[in-house]
């Protein structure tokens, strides 16, 4: 069955934006740099499932962008699933489009793939490795 894994949300200032989740008594992981994303995040566990504060590491960050475009806010919305490989085949043969066509590794070596917005109701889709 699927999971809410995470939700993303795109901040200027990780510093800045954690702020009201610690006034909260919430937790809030260790910063964490993805390279390869040009990132910096933390996490805030809530229950089974987590907000994922992200900070542009560069101007030329998705993160960068889409703020510059947006503003700060909801970024994408992740979820776990128990075949990953299994979606992401089923996805392409429906035509459904990706971000990327590759199934990419993350830091903590997760799993992941990117579904457009175009293809989900105006809403990045992330999809995980249970
Ligand atoms: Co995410």
């Amino acid at each position: 069955m699927a999971q809410i894994d995470h939700i993303g949300i795109a901040v200027k200032s990780l510093a800045a934006a954690k702020a009201i989740y610690v006034k909260l008594g919430l937790s809030v992981s260790p910063e964490e740099t993805v390279e390869q994303e040009q990132v910096r995040l933390v996490m805030v566990p809530l229950g089974e499932s987590r907000l994922e504060l992200l900070e542009a590491t560069s101007e030329n960050s998705t993160i960068a962008k889409f703020i510059a475009k947006r503003g700060e806010g909801l970024h994408h919305v992740c979820l776990r699933v128990p075949d990953l490989r299994g979606a992401v085949e089923c996805l392409k043969k429906d035509g459904v489009r990706l971000v990327s066509e590759e199934i990419r590794t993350g830091a903590g070596g997760h799993k992941y793939v990117f579904v457009h917005p175009a293809s989900a109701g105006g809403v990045l889709l992330e999809l995980v490795q249970a």
